[in-house]
């Protein structure tokens, strides 16, 4: 899904591109999964490791994916040339739950806590009332209090604790699950 470029200025005085990546932008892409995931891979789902070793061809065709679809979309933050955040929201496939959406994103510690997420956010929100989705889904480890103060932030609700969703450093680690009703 194509998006149309938006120019933010954030807390910190730094201004950005929000748009829509494509299959071109999977290098820089892969670069700063690369970054996030080494400075925050507590919070997320995999290793740096795994985005070291990720076949750009396959990242280009994931990207493409993104780009031809209509039930899923992912933003892109840019600053000086490179990406240094992403937002994805990823709609349900099947009939009776394609009114669902569920959202992951990653800032680098450069750019978090300068409005950035809160921004991301909002963009996202409207995108999905858009696009005519119900619900937004999410799940965020219970220590990741940048992350809950921003989805609590933006409206969404916990509805649960999910006992030992992931498993980081030799230890089960908890997330909750949240949810956003969209009116
Ligand atoms: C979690 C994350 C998306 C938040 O984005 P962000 O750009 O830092 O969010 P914002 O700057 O818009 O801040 C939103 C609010 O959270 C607060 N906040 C941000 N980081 C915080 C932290 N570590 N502890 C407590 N509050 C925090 C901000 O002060 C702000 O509150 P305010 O509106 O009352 O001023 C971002 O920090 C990030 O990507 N972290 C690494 C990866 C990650 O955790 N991804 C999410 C996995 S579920």
């Amino acid at each position: 899904m194509e998006i149309p470029e938006q120019q933010i200025k954030l807390k910190n005085g730094k201004t950005v591109v929000i748009k829509s990546v494509k299959a071109v932008d999977a290098e820089l892409m892969l670069q700063h999964l690369q970054i996030s995931h080494r400075e925050s891979y507590k919070n997320m789902n995999q290793s740096a490791e795994f985005w070291l070793n990720f076949p750009i061809e396959d990242e280009k065709r994931i990207l493409g994916e993104f780009e031809g679809a209509r039930n899923k979309f992912m933003l892109s933050v840019w600053f000086e040339g490179k990406i240094v955040g992403g937002l994805g929201l990823v709609g349900h496939g099947a009939e009776f739950v394609k009114h669902n959406a569920s959202l992951g994103m990653s800032i680098q510690n450069a750019f978090c806590n300068s409005g950035l997420g809160t921004e991301l956010m909002k963009m996202a929100i409207k995108l999905a009332k858009e696009i005519g989705w119900h619900r937004i889904d999410l799940k965020v480890r219970t220590y990741n209090t940048g992350g809950i103060k921003l989805y609590e932030k933006s409206g969404f609700e916990r509805i649960g604790l999910l006992k030992d969703a992931a498993f980081i450093d030799g230890k089960y680690v908890d997330e909750y699950s949240y949810q956003l009703i969209l009116k």
